[in-house]
């Protein structure tokens, strides 16, 4: 049996028997234990290895505080770990929305203990974070640490990108004139300029009135205060490079009334980036193996996670990222996009992620809306309902039912302690 020459007690998910033969356990990453038997002490056994070395669709669910963003940390710490040869080949980008995943890079010294009985010691993990322009104040007084700030370049929005930034209609008179005098800016000035550039061109307008017009100017300058988007805009090479994991900070965006659409944008165009990029890059790594050549490229395989994924594809609501996720769900694989997707809402989630997912990893869940939203995956080989795996499934935090598409199988798990410090615990009144 294949599964045997990775190693005695491991078991490899997301992996098929073929490459599994050819790669054994090599580009995998260590998440977790079997769960034996449950009840008041449950028993773990062998280790549960996945696949992070070809694109997946991953969406880990579970209700509020059951370990969705740990598992993906943990996730993210293997990334890291992963032996070099296949490290170079990927490229990692998190999109932070809570502010969380900065704290990898500090090693977990408050649960040595836990991480002795798995054989495990405390370790820091090497991430970039890097957070909007405007917004690094901000972070420095939270003395966040930050490795970079970036900005989106003001030229690559189209104007049906600017309506969704400000939450406009097409049909409002100020939507037309910002159209028109971003079609006039692409004539003159190509695709070199920033949003004073944008703001001069309104006052020249003579087609809408004044009103019109200083409400448009009054946006933009809300939208030059974000520091978000310039002239300029940080290089897609700077955001994802080969080896590396970078976190896009975007918490600081989080309640701010007139900014609604701005992490929205922010995947929307990271996305739509990547997406092409790649694209282009697998033709060239195509050609070189047709040629004989290794398959080799400057542009790396790409890894998203998006914690939250419910607010970047909701299902009932248009999104500008929804669009551009959408298309790394349905075509991703070709190009090597893989997207790991969390949300404690999967009811709220896009029904196309969950039933293109080819690793499902659920913590607890108990509302039954969300749990009849997954009941869509029930493969075949899945002989009972989801309710009586969650009712199975012990009660303290980190378990998880995977459902392995690669393989064709069921596991619960544990998911493994974290080496690094975990800046999301749950909010106590309590001082220790
Ligand atoms: N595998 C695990 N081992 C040990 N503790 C865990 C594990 N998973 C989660 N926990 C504990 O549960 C807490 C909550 O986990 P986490 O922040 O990942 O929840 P979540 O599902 O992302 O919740 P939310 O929906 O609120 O974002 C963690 O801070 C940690 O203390
Ligand atoms: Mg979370």
């Amino acid at each position: 049996m294949a599964i045997k020459e990775i190693g005695k007690g491991e078991n490899l998910i997301g992996r098929s028997l073929k490459d599994l033969e050819k790669y054994k356990k090599e580009g995998t990453g260590y998440l977790g234990k079997v769960l034996m038997s449950s009840g008041e002490r449950p028993v773990l056994g062998s280790k549960i290895l996945i696949d992070l070395a070809k694109p997946h669709l991953v969406l880990i669910c579970g209700k509020r505080g059951y370990g969705k963003s740990y598992t993906m940390a943990v996730l993210l710490e293997e990334m890291a770990r992963v032996s070099p040869a296949v490290r170079q080949r990927l490229s990692v980008i998190v999109i932070d929305t809570v502010g969380i995943f900065w704290s990898l890079k500090i090693p977990n010294k408050e649960n040595v203990k836990g991480l002795s009985d798995w054989d495990l010691k405390p370790a820091p993990t090497n991430v970039k974070i890097m957070v909007p322009k405007g917004k690094l104040d901000f972070y420095k007084e939270k003395e966040i640490p930050v490795d970079g700030a970036f900005t989106l370049k003001a030229s690559e929005l189209e104007a049906g990108e600017w309506m969704a930034l400000f939450r406009m209609k097409w049909s409002e008179p100020a939507a037309v004139l910002l159209a028109r005098v971003i079609e006039n800016l692409k004539e003159t000035l190509g695709t070199y300029y920033g949003i004073s550039d944008i703001i001069s061109m309104i006052k020249k307008d003579n087609e809408s009135d004044e009103n019109t017009k200083q409400y448009m100017i009054n946006r933009l300058k809300a939208a030059q205060a974000w520091g978000l988007i310039e002239k300029q805009g940080t290089k897609i090479r700077d955001i994802v490079q080969p080896g590396k994991i970078t976190v896009i900070d975007v918490s600081s965006y989080r309640q701010a009334i007139g900014m609604e659409g701005t992490k929205d944008i922010i995947v929307a165009l990271l996305g739509k980036r990547l997406f092409e990029d790649r694209m282009l890059f697998r033709k060239e790594e195509e050609i070189k193996l047709i040629k004989g050549e290794k398959r080799e490229s400057s542009m790396p395989i790409v890894w998203m996670f998006i914690d939250e994924a419910h607010m970047f594809m909701p299902k009932d609501e248009d999104s500008l990222a929804l669009k551009v996720l959408l298309e790394w769900v349905r075509v991703g694989r070709q190009p090597g996009l893989s997207l790991v997707l969390a949300t404690q809402r999967p009811n709220k989630l896009h029904p196309d992620a969950i039933s293109q997912c080819d690793l499902f990893i659920s913590h607890r869940m108990t509302a039954k809306p969300d749990i009849d939203a997954v009941g869509a995956l029930r493969p075949s080989y899945m002989h009972q309902d989801f309710d009586k795996y969650f009712a199975g499934m012990p009660r303290s935090k980190g378990f998880a039912l995977i459902i392995d598409d690669n393989t064709e199988k069921i596991w619960m798990i544990k998911v493994r302690p974290r080496l690094s410090w975990d800046a999301g615990v749950t909010a106590s009144a309590f001082l220790k």
